[in-house]
């Protein structure tokens, strides 16, 4: 990585996942560690440079790619970037890989029945009502990423679980530096020894 540029930490999920959550503790995590960071989240976005849109394919196509616009030039200039949307077609997340570079999928996995059980917004009612029509994971489609940087359980694991997962893969990457709370405690030690005693590593 350029030390100057800053880099991209993708989020993708259905809706209620737990996408936006984790963007925001991410984001006071890493400027904790002195970074700049911004974070596009999709529902603002579409109130601001993507107003107008719909939820077709094309629409929510063109959504990512002015997500990403914005995200390559932020990062251009050393900020790091957090995006928060659905962004539910593969193909468009290629897209933006490829274009941004320094790029860190995390996988917001989230059984469906789960997501319609919290229904942060009431959309998965009005949705299951045949109110809103093409909603993402009721009649709209998502395909999940194949080979995510980092996939957070979050209907198993608790928020700082699944920050300390991708904040490990940042490290693991070179983009951030281990902190002295970065350092395993003696049980998570213990957990990782026997997985690779297991794995016949050690
Ligand atoms: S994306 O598909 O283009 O990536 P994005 O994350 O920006 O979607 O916006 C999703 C938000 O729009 C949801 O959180 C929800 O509040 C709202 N929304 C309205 N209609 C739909 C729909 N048909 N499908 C998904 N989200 C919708």
């Amino acid at each position: 990585m350029n030390r100057n540029e800053g880099f991209v930490v993708w989020f993708t999920g259905l809706p209620s996942s737990g996408k936006s959550t984790l963007a925001q503790r991410l984001k006071d995590e890493l400027i904790k560690r002195g970074f700049r960071v911004e974070v596009l989240d999709g529902d603002v976005v579409r109130e601001h440079i993507s107003r107008g849109l719909g939820f077709s394919k094309e629409d929510r196509d063109e959504n990512i790619r002015r997500i990403y616009h914005v995200a390559y030039l932020l990062k251009r200039n050393g900020v790091v970037v957090i995006t928060a949307a659905i962004s539910p077609y593969r193909e468009i997340r290629q897209e933006a890989r490829e274009l941004l570079k320094d790029f860190v999928e995390v996988y917001a996995s989230c059984p469906v029945e789960k997501c319609i059980e919290r229904d942060v917004k009431g959309m998965y009612k009005k949705a299951l009502a045949g109110e809103i029509k093409n909603f993402t994971g009721i009649d709209d489609p998502y395909e999940p990423p194949e080979n995510p940087e980092v996939v957070c359980e979050t209907d198993k694991e608790t928020v700082e679980e699944s920050v300390k997962k991708i904040i490990n893969k940042l490290i693991e990457r070179g983009y951030i530096e281990p902190t002295d709370e970065d350092v395993y405690t003696e049980e998570e030690e213990e957990i990782i020894k026997k997985r690779l005693e297991d794995l016949g590593y050690i």
